[in-house]
Formats: structure tokens, sequence, C-alpha cells
């Protein structure tokens, strides 16, 4: 996929460098992203939109990966992005992004991340629950400002998702529900509060989805609740309808996946529809994807150091990194692909499942993958590892964080540089008794 290939040599070529000449330079494991796939993404979505004749704005969703260099290549593509914690909202804010465009959610945020985000001149916040209704509108009020905001709401769609990851059924922590009537509430206190503005709906109904039959119910149900709340409630500033993000990828070939733009079309089709049926003007169609922008777009590499064969039970390839790095496999049973990539065009010939160097069982990155013989030191390339991995990972074990490089042709800059030891201990503190007349 993107710009990946294998050369005459046999070696795995990302972005136009040797994967195993990038383990070289950087060391593992490592991340590597590709550049152009990445922009090439973006512009997709972007087209799609723009052949649908709709207004639209997307924001990629930081949480899939949010790095400073990764906020600065979504500003320059003209996106918006969204940030769910103080934490991201810095990041963006640092790499220049600029705050009108940067949406704050969060079903949780707290009275300081709401004063920093309105001295920063955050353009939308993505509101959760009554508690941060009311607190957002006294804290702008207090600063002689009114906020933009979109309400947070479950349209009671369920997808076929992992669990963990599926968030628009009712049975959830996130949003008011259309169908119980907190939606409606929410809507009627929000005209009501000074301090905001209700300029638009907003629904995730789950992450990791690969049919569009979920994003167009959540259209229709979101569309008729929009245009109740402008004539019955009078929302009279209402006019995005953001759907969330929630695209799937082909971590394996399993997977099957629509493009990413068949989604746009089913949402955009889905509007037009329902909005003429309802006959009013169409909303601004607002979306969030994380994953689908970068995911597809990521191969962490590592290097291959023990193996332990149990004959006639199964083959344990050791790498360098595991559930530090990536704690998906772990976390939700995901499933990834992998290659030898400095042997990438040698057949495979044995079954083995890698793991990770974490003092845990759980730790194993993949079972059952067909591989060339591998030997100590071959470079491992995980491939799809681009979304939820940097961003989830871990000092379990206390491992340093991987460096991230982005590649693109030919060349390769590191936007995270690898941690070090003392950036492990670096807010450690032994307390003063401790020293007293002990050592
Ligand atoms: N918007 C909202 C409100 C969300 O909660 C999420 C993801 C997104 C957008 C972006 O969804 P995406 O396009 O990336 O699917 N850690 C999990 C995924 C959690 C997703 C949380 N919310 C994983 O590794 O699979």
């Amino acid at each position: 996929h993107g710009t990946s290939r294998v050369n005459e040599a046999g070696q795995l070529v990302i972005g136009g460098t040797e994967a195993a000449e990038l383990a070289k330079r950087f060391g593992t494991p490592l991340y590597v992203y590709d550049e152009a796939l990445i922009r090439q993404t973006i512009r997709a979505y972007k087209a799609a939109f723009e052949k649908s004749g709709l207004r639209y704005d997307i924001a990629y969703a930081s949480k899939a990966f949010c790095t400073m260099a990764m906020c600065r290549l979504v500003a320059d593509e003209g996106l918006s992005i969204d940030v769910v914690s103080g934490g991201e909202m810095y990041t963006a804010l640092k790499a220049n992004f600029p705050p009108e465009r940067i949406h704050f959610h969060g079903n949780n945020k707290t009275p300081d991340e709401i004063e920093q985000a309105l001295e920063a001149g955050i353009g939308l916040f993505v509101v959760d629950s009554f508690h941060e209704l009311q607190l957002l509108g006294a804290l702008a009020t207090e600063k002689g400002l009114v906020a933009d905001i979109e309400l947070r709401l479950s349209p009671g769609v369920e997808v076929h998702t992992h669990e963990y990851i599926s968030t628009g059924q009712e049975d959830s922590k996130f949003g008011f529900s259309i169908a119980k009537g907190t939606a409606r509430q929410a809507v009627e206190q929000a005209l009501q509060t000074k301090g905001v503005r209700l300029v638009g709906i907003h629904c995730h109904i789950g992450s990791q989805i690969f049919e569009t039959e979920g994003f167009k119910t959540a259209v229709a149900r979101m569309a008729e609740f929009y245009v109740m709340s402008q004539r019955e409630l009078g929302a009279a500033d209402l006019s995005i309808l953001n759907v969330g993000g929630g695209f799937g990828i082909r971590y394996t070939a399993e997977d099957d996946p629509l493009e990413p733009v068949a989604y746009i079309d089913a949402i955009t089709e889905a509007v037009k529809a329902e909005f003429t049926r309802l006959g009013t003007e169409y909303p601004e169609v607002a979306i969030e994807p994380g994953r689908s922008i970068v995911g597809p777009a990521g191969t962490t590499l590592y290097t291959i150091g023990s193996t332990k064969d149990i004959p006639g039970v199964r083959k344990y390839v050791s790498v360098d990194g595991g559930m530090a790095d990536n704690p998906r496999p772990a976390l939700y049973q995901a499933v990834y692909e992998a290659m030898i990539a400095n042997r990438a065009d040698e057949e495979p010939t044995e079954l083995v499942s890698i793991a990770g160097k974490a003092c845990e069982s759980g730790d194993m990155l993949i079972w059952d993958v067909k591989l060339p013989t591998v030997q100590a030191g071959d470079i491992l390339a995980v491939s799809c590892t681009g979304a939820y991995n940097y961003s989830m990972a871990s000092n379990y074990n206390r491992m340093v964080r991987p460096a991230v490089v982005f590649v693109q042709e030919g060349e390769a800059d590191v936007v995270v540089k690898r941690e070090t030891k003392d950036d492990l201990i670096k807010g450690d503190v032994i307390p003063a008794r401790f020293l007293d007349g002990v050592y």
C-alpha cells in the first residue's frame, strides 16, 4: 500500500528508503510513517466532499496519533483537528495549529482544560454532559466570551466492532440520548445557557466500522433531531451535522473495509436524501476520522532476537518491542500482518508467533504469521500500525518509547525522538527521609 514496495534487492522500501536502512540509522523499535500516504488519504476525503457539493469540515481525530509534526501536517492540509485533552490541545497549539480550527472533545473536560481552551480561542467545544454545559457557560460568561458548541448525542446505533470501541449505543458513557429524551433537554438547556452558542449536533457511532449502514441510520436519526431542534425548539444557529469518525481500515487480508471515500459518499448521499425529505436546507457535514488517516501509513520496525521452538506446538520469535509500543493485540485481540523487511522477496517457509519482550505471557504481537526462516538480527516490519500505537504506547517494564520518523521521497525525518533512560526517571523523586542515615 501507499509508497511501500519491495526493491530488486528484496528489501522493503517505505517512502523511498529501505526499511532495514531506517532500522540501522534510527534503531528499533521504530515507528515509520509514509507521509505521502497520509496526505493522499486526506486529499481523497476532501475530494469526495468537494464532489458532493455540500459544505463540509474534516477534523483529524488526533487521539489516533498526536505529535507536533502530525498537527502541522494536518494544519497545512487545511483540515480541522479534534483534541480530547489538555495535552492534545497543547500539542496542537504548540505546533501553531489555528485555534479556531481545533475542536475540543471529551466526556469529562476539567475546569482547567476548559479555561485553557477558552483562553486559546478554541473554535468548537463538543459538549458531552449537562455538567459541562453549565460549567462552560459559566466560564465563558465570566470571560465575556461566547463558545460555539456541538452537543454530542447518542443516536442508539449499534455497530459491529469491538465492544470497547463501540460508542453509539444507548448504554454508553458518552453524550445525550435521543431516544431517552436527554438530547432534547440538552438543546433546550443550551439555548438558555449564556456563554454558549449551539451550532451543531454530533455523534460518533464507533471505530473500525466496515459498512455504511450504521452511518446511514445515524444520519437519518440525527437529521430528524436536527430539524426538530430548529423547528420546535428554535435552535436558530444550528448549521452543522457531525457524524464522527470510525471508518475501518485493512489490518489483514481478511479485513474488508470500504475505500475511505465510499464512507463519505454514503454519508453525503444520506444527508441529501434525509434533508430533502425533511424539506430543509442542507447542513454543513462534519467528520472526524483518525484511524483511516494514519493507520495504513504506519509501519513498526523491530529487530528479531531470541526464538523458542516447542516442537509440534509453536515457534516463538521475540522482538525488541511489544505491548509497550503496541498494546492493541493485548487490549482488543487486534490482528496484524508482518514481513521480514530485509528479505521481503523470500517465500514464507514457517509459521511462527511474534512475542514482545515484556514480562508477561499476554505480550504477543501476532499469533501465527507465515515468514521466511527467521534469524536473529532480521528486521520485522509490522504493517498498519499508524493509529493508536504510538498514541497508546506506555513505558511498561520501563521501556523507552520508540522514535517516530516520517519518510517521503527517500528522505527520513525524526518527528519524535526516541526516549532515553533519563526521560524515564526525570519525574522520579526519592523522598529525602529515605536517605537519612540509611545509605
Ligand atoms: N470522534 C470521536 C468522538 C471518537 O471518539 C473517535 C474515536 C474518533 C472520532 C475517531 O475514530 P476513528 O476514525 O479513529 O475510528 N484505541 C482504539 C480506538 C478508540 C477510538 C476512540 N474514539 C483502538 O486502538 O482501536
